[in-house]
């Protein structure tokens, strides 16, 4: 008889691990379990972003990384899941940052801690409970740094006795980095003593391909009177300089200060080739790894204050921006 309900214990502990499929429910002793979205999985910078989290979650938590696809309504039924799930802490990628509130009100109704990350939600949310966190980049900063390398580069090639005509290809309505980069780029070159012209501006929704449709179209309707292309991130610097070179551009001495965000290995290829004049390192890397460090020391129940990291008002891991330019590039190349 004893032995009978001893095998039979076997059999239904072992039973228990295949229906929970490798994953911890949060009580029984497996590895913490961490759902994690992404806006798109489409987009290069969260790729590298993406790749992080997983690469520093090996062995220690069972991810599931799920794909928004640009979506809100799709990513809210994505957080319903894990919810339902119980999984044992969320990093949210939101597709519109505004939507934080309502998943806040969820996760906090399950007690599930939340790290948002590269897309920041609105101070008010932010404060609506004390198991978020935000990780991310300061997004003025990278404007700042990109507008400063354009300035140096217009300063020492044209003067200040300029004026610097730009194109300005725009991430998407409401990001704050959109916002903030178009704003404090610009700024650091009129801060440099520089006057500017805005000849054009659009969102390319950080796209290369609409990136190539839209300077293809100010190439058109401009021509030579540009100066300068301003881009909020690197895919669509990318998608400018394809335009520029059909134009005739980067060869036979005619040249374009392009700059980008991010520092993604096509973009450090194209400063190496000549063609991008600078970018900002967005360190996707610490990035991916802060947001899992977080999440992982939540999962489990810590203080994320243990996890390695400066927590900022006590809820901002801000990892820092670093311009890219031909003379440091290579030490950013992997
Ligand atoms: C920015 C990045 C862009 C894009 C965006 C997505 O930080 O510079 O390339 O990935 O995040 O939210």
């Amino acid at each position: 008889m004893k032995k009978t309900i001893i095998v039979f214990l076997v059999v239904a502990v072992a039973l228990s691990f295949v229906a929970c499929g490798g994953k911890s429910d949060g009580a029984g002793g497996g590895l913490p379990s961490i759902g994690v979205t992404i806006y798109k999985f489409d987009d290069t910078f969260m790729s590298y972003t993406r790749n992080a989290i997983q690469s520093n979650a090996t062995g220690k938590a069972t991810l599931e990384v799920v794909d928004s696809q640009n979506s809100q309504p799709m990513q809210n039924d994505q957080v319903d899941a894990f919810l339902s799930k119980k999984v044992n802490s969320m990093a949210i990628n939101s597709v519109d940052r505004t939507a934080a509130a309502s998943i806040i009100e969820k996760a906090k109704a399950k007690n599930t801690p939340v790290v948002f990350f590269n897309r920041e939600p609105l101070p008010e949310d932010m404060a609506s409970w004390d198991k978020i966190y935000y990780v991310g980049a300061k997004a003025e900063q990278s404007g700042t740094m990109e507008g400063e390398i354009a300035a140096e580069w217009w300063l020492e090639n044209k003067g200040k006795d300029q004026v610097l005509r730009y194109v300005m290809l725009r991430g998407e309505p409401g990001h704050q980095d959109a916002e903030l980069r178009r704003e404090f780029s610009i700024k650091a070159v009129t801060d440099a003593g520089i006057q500017v012209e805005c000849l054009a501006e659009d969102y390319a929704n950080w796209d290369r391909p609409k990136a190539v449709e839209k300077m293809d179209a100010w190439l058109a309707q401009f021509g030579d009177r540009i100066d300068m292309v301003f881009a909020n991130n690197d895919d669509m610097a990318l998608g400018a300089i394809e335009s520029l070179k059909n134009a005739g551009y980067f060869q036979g001495g005619k040249f374009m200060p392009v700059l980008g965000v991010d520092a993604t290995p096509p973009a450090l290829l194209a400063l190496e080739e000549g063609t991008l004049l600078g970018t900002v390192l967005n360190d996707a890397n610490n990035q991916g790894k802060a947001t899992f460090d977080i999440a992982y020391a939540l999962a489990k129940g810590e203080d994320p204050s243990t996890a390695g990291w400066t927590i900022t008002d006590g809820k901002y891991i801000w990892v820092p921006y670093q311009k890219v330019t031909k003379d440091n590039f290579r030490q950013f190349q992997q």
